[in-house]
């Protein structure tokens, strides 16, 4: 542990579990009969704006009744502390990393609270729903839409990730599935740079067999186990 100086962390949904936010591909997975994977698509919101609005502006109301969980406190405990470089890379478009006080983070799938100008690309922080056509204060258009990346869509700061992976001595990942790429292939891209590899996750995932070492447990546990451990090997 010794030699760990950068270290980037993937989460995705399963740290937010324990907060009460449902999983993707978990047993509620399924949202007013739809697989999240057919709601989340350019071509849903161009022929159902209202149904791709709807499931995100309920997913934005839900945040008010959660909090962080003690595997995010832990991740803002180990931002505060570590004194090497840190990368937290959520797939989450939830807010609970940065309630829990991270900072050295950002959103890849973007976030609930932000909406995105479709025809300018500005970026305006957002709480209230959005309804379909809502005007962008910056060029006029009636062209809002939640910043979130659908799928088929580009994740947001690759090239700043990608330059944390091959820089990493350390790549952790939480609680995801392993099932959505590119954020799949960042233990590959961290191995191949040297990275050591540890995976925390309430059950295998996809890609298990690529980390050199895998912990089977809830988030809640293993997060502040495993940072406790770092810090104090540090
Ligand atoms: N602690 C740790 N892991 C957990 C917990 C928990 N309490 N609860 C569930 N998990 C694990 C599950 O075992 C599963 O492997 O979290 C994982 C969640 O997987 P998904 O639901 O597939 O979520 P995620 O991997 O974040 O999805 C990736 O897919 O739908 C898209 O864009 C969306 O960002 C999302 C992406």
């Amino acid at each position: 542990m010794q030699d760990i100086q950068n270290i980037v962390i993937l989460t995705g949904a399963g740290i937010s579990a324990e907060s009460g936010i449902a999983t993707f591909r978990g047993p509620g997975g399924l949202w007013e009969g739809h697989r999240v994977e057919e709601v989340c698509t350019p071509e849903a919101l161009a022929h159902d704006p209202d149904l791709v609005h709807r499931f995100y502006d309920l997913r934005r109301a839900a945040l008010a009744n959660v909090v962080p969980n003690a595997a995010h406190d832990a991740l803002a405990r180990l931002d505060r502390e570590w004194s090497g470089e840190l990368l937290i890379v959520t797939q989450n478009v939830d807010d609970l990393h940065e309630r829990a006080g991270a900072t050295r983070m950002l959103h890849m799938h973007g976030e609930l609270n932000s909406a995105l100008c479709a025809a300018c690309d500005t970026r305006v922080a957002w709480r209230e729903s959005l309804p379909p056509g809502s005007a962008c204060a910056t060029c006029g258009a009636e062209a809002l839409r939640p910043d979130i990346v659908f799928f088929g869509e580009m994740p947001y700061r690759m090239e700043v990730i990608e330059r944390a992976l091959s820089r990493a001595d350390l790549f952790v990942s939480i609680g995801t599935s392993g099932a959505v790429y590119p954020a799949a292939g960042f233990v590959q891209t961290a191995r191949y740079h040297g990275a050591q590899t540890l995976e925390l996750n309430l059950e295998p995932s996809a890609g298990s067999v690529y980390f050199s070492e895998v912990r089977l447990g809830a988030a809640g546990v293993l997060v502040p186990e495993w940072v406790e451990a770092l810090l104090t090997q540090a």
